[in-house]
């Protein structure tokens, strides 16, 4: 089922929390909706649901508009951040209502139901009301009651959020499995971004009620359009220098110039309106050279020198501190031990063709 916003606006009372905003995604394809907290991806998920009404503009399914449809007509599912189960039905009469409001079979809705909750490592708990349960076990059932809906369009807000790592790995997966088995169009509300960048086809990064950037994975995490979605993805590093002849140099580096953002392009190159697209000449001008710490490796041979200055030790991995020559800061993840103190000079290389420019 394709899922196609249109200029929604949406809100509580007159206040609109989104405005004009436009999103497709397409049939069986899983798209994380990443943002900071309040930026409006509740309300969004809310508004597509038929929750809250849209303001403004058209929502479709597989290009019917369904903008003024009631919730029940809609084919969509929602497990929410602050889902409830019906509380005077037990766990497994829970899982297994949607599948009532189906027509199928009560032998039929429960062994389906036993199997879902199964799978969710919810079958011990079968018989439970949910106020005996604990958050994580309530969000498997209603997981697994969004999932026995078998719903052609699943709006999933924050639905791992209560479960410790393990667990999250296990729902991620099943979740993963069950999409591909039912051809399932996929919205998943995270905040976190690890979580997106492996699970999903596209990835949408909203700010304030409106979209930034929607891309793959690897389009968002290397190739940001703008300042905010690069650092939303964390752990930046940007080289003050200037362009030259089309190359970079700057903080000891000197490089062609690599992939320029949106930002630089509508920032640093004046062109007109009925202009074609920008060709390979970039302006001369001061600018800032955005890489992220997976560009730097230690190098015997490399001519880039830093000094450590901090070592934190994170179980798996060590984070390591380092302050280049030039004076810029990195802070790399180095996987296993590493024998590496305050003060110790390292030698590296820099990928700088991984490397995005921004405006200084
Ligand atoms: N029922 C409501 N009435 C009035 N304002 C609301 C209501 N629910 C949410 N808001 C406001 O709308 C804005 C967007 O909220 P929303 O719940 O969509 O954010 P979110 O992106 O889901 O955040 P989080 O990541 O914390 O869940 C916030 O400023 C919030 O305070
Ligand atoms: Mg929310």
């Amino acid at each position: 089922m394709k899922l196609k916003i249109e200029c929604l606006s949406a809100g509580y009372d007159k206040d609109f929390v989104i405005k004009d905003l436009s999103l497709s995604v397409n049939q069986g394809e899983f798209l994380s909706l990443l943002g900071p907290s309040g930026c409006g991806k509740t309300t969004l998920m809310k508004a597509v649901a038929g929750i809250l009404p849209a303001q403004g503009g058209r929502i479709l399914l597989d290009g019917e508009d369904i903008t003024s449809l009631p919730i029940h007509k809609r084919g969509t599912v929602i497990v929410f951040q602050d889902m409830r189960l019906f509380p005077h039905m037990t766990v497994e009469e829970n899982v297994a209502f949607p599948l009532k409001m189906q027509g199928v079979s009560r032998s039929g809705r429960l062994e389906q139901a036993r199997d879902l909750l199964e799978k969710v490592q919810m079958g011990g708990f079968l018989d439970r009301r949910p106020s005996e349960l604990s958050g994580g076990q309530q969000q498997r059932a209603a997981l697994a009651r969004a999932l026995a809906a078998r719903p052609r369009l699943l709006l999933l807000d924050e639905p791992f959020s209560a479960l410790d790592e393990n667990l999250r790995e296990d729902m991620r997966n099943l979740v993963l499995q069950l999409q591909r088995e039912f051809h399932m169009t996929v919205v998943l509300v995270t905040h976190d971004r690890e979580e997106a960048l492996s699970m999903s086809d596209r990835i949408a990064l909203m700010f304030s009620g409106r979209l930034v950037q929607t891309g793959t994975p690897k389009e968002v995490y290397l190739r940001p359009e703008s300042r905010l979605a690069a650092d939303y993805f964390g752990d930046c590093v940007y080289i003050n220098g200037t362009v030259s002849g089309g190359r970079f140099t700057g903080g000891g580096l000197d490089c062609p110039v690599p992939f320029l953002s949106q930002e630089f392009i509508s920032q640093a190159i004046p062109f007109p309106a009925d202009a074609p697209v920008p060709g390979p000449s970039v302006p001369d001008g001061p600018c800032r050279l955005m890489l992220r710490p997976g560009s730097l490796e230690p190098d015997r041979t490399g001519g880039y020198f830093l000094t450590v200055e901090q070592v934190s030790f994170r179980g798996g991995s060590v984070l390591v501190s380092l302050r280049s020559d030039d004076g810029d800061l990195w802070k790399k993840a180095f996987s296993g031990p590493v024998d590496l103190a305050p003060g110790d000079r390292i030698q590296a290389s820099v990928r700088t063709q991984d490397g995005v420019l921004f405006p200084a």
